[in-house]
């Protein structure tokens, strides 16, 4: 027998680092950014200020902001061999495997690459922020056969992924809704990703490796695919008349109904709270207002029955859908805000690293023999 002394199944209730970014309260159902509400930010603050808050340990001042937004813009172009590695993948490649392979290759041709001081950690995390923006966009339309769409210099990081992955500018309001999004999904203290990305850097492999191994962290259902899984589960129902019986079939078939629970929430995820009303809003302005009126009944029906709380990806889900992101792209979205998060946890790892190497419980065979093989 090993040594180690209790076993966590999925680490549940361990505290794993300090952090001083994310303050969540999971009986209470409160998240804050370094101390600032999430409701807040996502309502009067833009990405770019999250992500210097996160980054840099407070909101800016104007001066500031107009600084670190020029670095952003001038960080989004991505490198022509990017494009090229796009145009070699299969039409139907899942967007998920070209972010991987996009934060791979960012990392082979970064200028820092082979610097892992804090100062080059910043440069990057900068640089991964606007540059996957812009590779979830260009893959977009490269897979569509259509033309990529340069970034916009004159655009906000929100609005500027709207134009390029639509070759429109956005209106103010989607824009605007798509900037809270971000902001919610920012930053989430140890999920799985998160954490993901923490033990790979805690071995002091480079930043844009622990990145790649957070978006294949992210991409399972039982987290960021969810949301995606949300939108076929939409779809399944398909009429709001349906909801009931849907609810009534799926609960007895014990499904796991996609969007719903978390680990650490147990009354509410505040993110889900915001992402309603902005739905909402989205979702009567483009006309689809069903996909809400779905959301908000199959929300009732499953609460009722089962007490879950709808979680942060389930109104994202008829918000994505009512903003014109294609359904694929949901989780490819959710890292575009998630690396900001992400980022900001490498440069807390590095600063102050130990080793992540927890201990596994041994359940096999005892001791015994080897036998030679010609006699086995
Ligand atoms: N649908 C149906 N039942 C559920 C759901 C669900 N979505 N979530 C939890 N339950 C039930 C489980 O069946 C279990 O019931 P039981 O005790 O009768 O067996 C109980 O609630 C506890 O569930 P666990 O899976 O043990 O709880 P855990 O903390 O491991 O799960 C998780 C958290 C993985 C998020 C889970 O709620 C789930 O699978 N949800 C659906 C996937 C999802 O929406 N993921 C996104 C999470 S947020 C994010 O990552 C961005």
């Amino acid at each position: 027998m090993s040594e180690a002394p209790e076993l966590i199944r999925g680490l549940e209730g361990v505290v794993a680092a300090e952090t001083a970014l994310c303050d969540l309260d999971g009986a209470g159902g409160r998240l804050a950014y370094r101390g600032y509400d999430i409701a807040d930010l996502a309502r009067r603050a833009t990405f770019e200020e999250v992500a210097h808050l996160l980054w840099r340990g407070d909101l800016p001042t104007k001066a500031q902001l107009d600084a670190f937004s020029a670095e952003l813009v001038a960080a989004r172009p991505i490198p022509d061999g990017l494009h090229a590695a796009f145009r070699l993948l299969p039409k139907a490649a899942d967007p998920m495997r070209a972010l991987q392979l996009s934060a791979a290759m960012l990392g082979a041709l970064d200028p820092d690459a082979a610097d892992n001081s804090p100062e080059a950690n910043v440069r990057k995390a900068m640089r991964l922020t606007s540059q996957l923006a812009t590779a979830i966009c260009t893959h977009h339309r490269i897979r569509l056969g259509k033309e990529p769409v340069p970034p916009a210099k004159d655009l906000g990081h929100a609005a500027n992924f709207l134009f390029m992955l639509t070759g429109e500018r956005p209106p103010a309001v989607n824009a605007r809704a798509f900037d809270a999004s971000l902001i919610l999904y920012a930053e989430h203290e140890m999920n799985a990703s998160t954490f993901t990305t923490r033990v790979i850097s805690s071995t002091l492999s480079d930043m844009h490796s622990a990145i790649a191994g957070g978006i294949g962290a992210i991409k399972g259902p039982l987290h960021g695919g969810a949301g995606e899984a949300v939108m076929l589960t939409l779809k399944e129902i398909g009429r709001v008349e349906n909801v009931d019986a849907f609810v009534e079939k799926a609960l007895g078939a014990k499904r796991r109904l996609m969007g719903f629970g978390h680990r650490v929430y147990r009354a509410g995820d505040p993110r889900a709270a915001v992402l309603r009303g902005l739905a909402e809003e989205a979702c009567r302005l483009s006309g689809e207002g069903m996909w809400f009126e779905m959301a908000v009944r199959l929300h009732e029906r499953v609460n009722r029955a089962k007490g879950l709380i709808p979680n942060v990806d389930f109104y994202s889900a008829p918000l994505f859908y009512a903003l014109g992101i294609p359904v694929d792209l949901f989780t490819p979205v959710i890292v575009a805000g998630r690396i900001a998060g992400w980022t900001a946890h490498l440069l807390e790892q590095y600063q102050d690293n130990r080793l992540i190497r927890p201990r596994g419980k041994y359940t096999g065979p005892p001791r015994r023999q080897f036998v030679p093989l010609e006699r086995r």
